[in-house]
């Protein structure tokens, strides 16, 4: 008989984004006259610049005729998608080499199956709130999990506790759901932690496209000593629009290595190339055309006018919030913003107050853990429109 993994018994329902929907549905049903605004989920909107749009085409034309035609491609990707990406590190500053970077289908994937390469044993740290893929792929194997507080008290970014032990830290900054994101010393700090520990940080950076005061870091490798302790994980999607076309990339350090039980070191370089051309065979060519040019000097101009428009939605949610003296966080340095709810009120109450007195759909914290329960989750990622008129309606909902 086929035996189950019976850890997919300890799996929370996934419930946040389907209870949304039947909320949202149930009230439209009752009330097919009212516009409803959507500001909950974390998806793009504005469509992919021309410059990328250009490529996509050159790379299926490519497919059309036998001497451009590509097969399988290398399987850590296309070198001239690997070199752009060493070059836009370079830009920020940061020195990375072309075979510590594996191009993938998105940030979502790696950060789950980054799991394989780790024993069962592992203590896992994540801070609560949390993007709950961390939490769900690592139940799925079983593993233990500890949370870190992220609250109003620590401005929603933990810090290492030198009493705590941990194997494995996720951090994610800037930060879904929160906006919070990492100073380099508070980063530093971290590193210095894990080296200490002899952990490895698994640092989500799909969001540093959004950073805008330049003495934050978009990359933990700015940070000394993380190529000995941290694997990377970036994405086109919020970046450059990729959400449906799917393209991110990891990047894990030459130097990163784990003694093995019996002695011997292993690179985590090449557990993860060795994890990746067995499971994994590759991005197709004609997306890695288009995320070239996503890191061009024209494709990056394209992508910072629509993380602009982003930008100018979230301040428009911001300053509503400031007008009505709500605590909010992000919203600067992030597309989301997270606020406590007005009046003590706890997230999904919220959530009902919104939809039937505004119509409009954000994200109840409870859905990203404890610590989310009397906080809530707009997104920029709407229309200049929507973002005006939801900001119009919940501000007279709370001066009522
Ligand atoms: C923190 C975080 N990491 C990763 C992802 C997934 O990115 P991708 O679309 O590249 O899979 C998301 C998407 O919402 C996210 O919020």
């Amino acid at each position: 008989m086929a035996k189950l993994n019976e850890n997919y018994l300890n799996l929370k329902e996934s419930y946040l984004f389907s209870e949304i929907a039947h909320r949202v549905e149930k009230y439209s049903t009752a009330n097919p006259d009212k516009k409803v605004i959507r500001l909950g989920i974390g998806d793009v909107t504005l469509p992919i610049g021309s410059t990328m749009i250009h490529a996509l085409h050159e790379g299926v034309d490519a497919m059309a005729s036998s001497d451009s035609f590509k097969g399988y491609g290398p399987e850590r990707g296309y070198d001239f998608v690997r070199n752009a990406i060493v070059e836009y590190y370079g830009r920020n500053g940061v020195s990375v080499e072309a075979d510590e970077i594996f191009v993938s289908d998105g940030a979502k994937s790696d950060t789950g199956n980054i799991t394989d390469l780790f024993d069962k044993d592992n203590i896992v740290m994540v801070p609560d709130p949390v993007y709950p893929v961390y939490v769900d792929t690592n139940t799925m194997d079983g593993r233990n999990i500890i949370y870190i507080d992220a609250n109003v008290e620590n401005n929603f970014l933990p810090m290492p506790d030198k009493n705590v032990h941990a194997d494995i830290i996720y951090l994610c900054s800037p930060n879904n759901p929160t906006g919070a994101t990492y100073s380099k010393e508070q980063l530093k700090e971290w590193v210095d932690y894990a080296l200490l520990n002899d952990a490895i940080i698994l640092f989500d950076s799909a969001y540093e496209a959004f950073i805008t005061d330049e003495s934050l870091p978009r990359s933990i490798f700015a940070i000394e000593g993380a190529k000995k302790c941290a694997i990377e994980f970036c994405s086109l999607s919020k970046t450059a629009g990729f959400t449906g076309t799917r393209c991110g990339y990891t990047v894990v350090p030459k130097e990163l290595t784990i003694t093995a039980s019996n002695g011997t070191v292993m690179s985590l370089n090449a557990m993860w190339n060795r994890r990746q051309s067995t499971k994994f065979n590759g991005v197709s060519y004609i997306v890695q055309k288009g995320a070239a040019a996503a890191f061009s000097k024209e494709g990056m101009a394209q992508s910072r006018e629509n993380i602009k428009f982003y930008q100018e939605n979230a301040k428009i949610i911001a300053d509503t919030l400031a007008k009505k003296n709500i605590r909010f966080f992000g919203g600067i340095n992030s597309p989301y913003i997270w606020f406590e709810c007005p009046n003590g009120m706890d997230s999904w109450a919220f959530f009902d107050y919104l939809l039937e007195n505004a119509q409009v759909v954000g994200t109840p914290g409870a859905g990203f853990g404890k610590n989310g329960q009397k906080f809530f989750r707009l997104t920029s990622f709407g229309n200049r429109e929507n973002t005006i008129e939801a900001m119009e309606r919940i501000e007279k909902l709370l001066s009522k």
